[in-house]
This record gives structure tokens, C-alpha cells and sequence, in this order.
């Protein structure tokens, strides 16, 4: 039975074929191949756009999509997620697409069910999903001449599932990686490691920003997220005129990650990453469900 737990799921081939076909659903109406498929979604965490665009993905294939309310569901009631998983698997999904704020999770569910377990988030572990469309909008920026070309990724970086997932796949694809954050939000990391944006603005083809993540920290770290913004906030003053393609995978603190007139900037494409998300997550999910038999 094929996952998608980590972009480790998919080979390298795998995934370029995966982006042949996400190219193809953004020029013409998709073939209805998962008609008939049952998708169930599952989110224990909020989301705007990973739940919308899966369910939508999975819709344009022809896909049934029932969302649990898990808020009205019976681990409410105190059933277990193991048990909630085993009947949902008894009403013979082809996939369930998880979020959980549990690192670990959708590994431990996709050992309780037959059907593939995407994970679309969980902890700060890992977000596959957002980490192949983050790399298709680059490849597809830069004509597929990727390899060399150099990433910085901005902010809280330590408890980003964004950014764990993108340091394994970009880095599979050759690209450089540069982190830069103040020391209590980088990891423990090989990569290069730079405290200023200013010191890495030169070196740079890309930015991937990120939103600090409030939720995952045990105490504030900064008295307020406007001193963030004044070291690391992506402004159109900061990157100047200089040819750099801006990433956020949403969402985004306005004026704390990126500024107004960057949001703006058509050097930003958070936009053209939710677009692209859907052919994406469309290609990702006909692959495996299909490999599933
Ligand atoms: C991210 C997430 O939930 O991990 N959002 C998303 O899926 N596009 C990033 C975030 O919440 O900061």
C-alpha cells in the first residue's frame, strides 16, 4: 500500500512524472479517473487551503470526498484515533488525507488502515504536499533549470513542517539551501546557517518565508511579532530591485513575513503556489490511488 507520509515516498521519477501530469491538468479539464473513489478527509488541525485544495483535487478527478467534522466526531466522545481510523477504513476509502498537530501521526494511522494516508501536515514534522508544490512553482519559474540555483529559507524554521519537507526535497533536487533565522528558530542543521537577511540577499535566486509558529512554541519567544518583522520581515526596501522569486506557503502575516508592496510584487507567487497546489495534489492523488490498485 503507497503513502504519502514524506516527499520520501516518491522517487525522483515518481515525482517529475508527477509534475508531467500536474502540467497537464493547468492546460486542460482532467479525465475523471478516480470516479467512483472514495476520499475521506480528516483534520484535527485548521486549514484554509491544504483542506480546500485536496478536496477540490480530488473533486475535478471525479473523487466522492466526505470530511469528518472532527469536532463532531467520537474522539470527542473519547474514542481513540486508532479506532476512529478503523471505521473509517471499514467504509472502504481510497485514501484518507490527515492533519494532525501529532508529529508522527499519519505514519501510525497508515499502519491501522488498507487505504493510502496522505499526510497534509503534521507537527512540525512534515507537509509533503506543500513541499511538491513549492518545487513544481520553482521548477516550472525557472524552466527546470533548478539544480545549483540557491534557496533561502526565512523565519521559524525549527518548527516549520514547510520548511522539513522542503529541505529534503530541494535538496534531492540539487538546489542550495541557506537558513536564515534567529538562532532560537533554526534547527540543528549541516546546511549554511546566516542570522541577516541582508547577509544573503546577493547570493540568492529564491526566498521561501515563513509564519512563525505561535502554536508550536511551549513560551513566546518574541515579546512581539513586530520585532520579528524588523529583522526578517520580506520588504520591497530589503530585496530591492534584485531578481528573486518570493514563497510563502500561507498563511501569511501581512507586514510581519512580507510586506504589502511585496504581496503585491509580481516577484511573489503565493498566489500561483495555491494554483498550482491543486494540479499538483490532483497528480499526486491519481498516482498513488491508482498504484493502490
Ligand atoms: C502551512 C501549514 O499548515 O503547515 N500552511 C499550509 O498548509 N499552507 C504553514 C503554516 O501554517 O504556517
Amino acid at each position: 500500500m503507497r503513502h504519502l507520509i514524506t516527499t520520501d515516498d516518491l522517487s525522483i521519477d515518481e515525482i517529475c512524472a508527477i509534475y508531467d501530469e500536474a502540467e497537464r491538468y493547468l492546460s486542460r479539464p482532467p479525465a475523471k479517473v478516480l470516479k467512483d473513489r472514495l476520499i475521506i478527509t480528516l483534520f484535527f488541525e485548521n486549514s484554509t487551503r491544504t483542506r480546500s485544495s485536496f478536496e477540490i483535487a480530488a473533486k475535478r478527478l471525479g473523487a466522492d470526498v466526505v470530511h469528518l467534522d472532527v469536532a463532531k466526531s467520537s474522539t470527542k466522545k473519547g474514542e481513540t484515533l486508532y479506532d476512529t481510523a478503523a471505521n473509517l477504513n471499514a467504509m472502504g476509502p481510497d485514501a484518507i488525507i490527515v492533519r494532525h498537530a501529532q508529529s508522527g501521526t499519519p505514519y501510525q494511522l497508515s499502519r491501522h488502515v488498507d487505504c493510502a494516508i496522505f499526510n497534509a501536515g503534521d507537527g512540525a514534522h512534515a507537509h509533503p504536499s506543500q513541499a511538491l508544490l513549492d518545487l513544481f512553482t520553482i521548477r516550472r519559474h525557472f524552466r527546470g533549470d533548478i539544480e545549483g540555483k540557491t534557496i533561502a529559507i526565512v523565519g521559524d524554521i525549527k518548527n516549520s513542517r514547510v520548511a522539513n519537507s522542503n529541505i529534503r526535497l530541494l535538496a534531492r533536487f540539487g538546489l542550495n539551501i541557506i537558513l536564515v533565522a534567529p538562532p532560537h528558530f533554526l534547527p540543528k542543521t549541516d546546511l549554511p546557517t546566516a542570522m541577516r537577511l541582508e547577509d544573503v540577499l546577493d547570493d540568492v535566486d529564491m526566498i521561501m518565508s515563513l509564519r512563525t509558529q505561535t502554536e508550536r512554541h511551549a513560551h513566546p519567544i518574541y515579546a512581539s511579532l513586530k520585532d520579528y518583522a524588523s529583522d526578517y520581515c520580506i520588504t520591497k526596501e530589503r530585496v530591492g530591485d534584485r531578481d528573486i522569486l518570493l514563497l510563502h506557503p500561507g498563511p501569511v502575516h501581512r507586514n510581519i513575513d512580507i510586506d504589502d508592496a511585496m504581496l503585491a510584487d509580481p516577484r511573489c507567487k503565493v498566489l500561483e503556489q495555491v494554483k498550482n497546489g491543486v494540479a499538483v495534489r490532483m497528480a499526486a492523488l491519481k498516482h498513488l490511488i491508482l498504484a493502490n490498485g
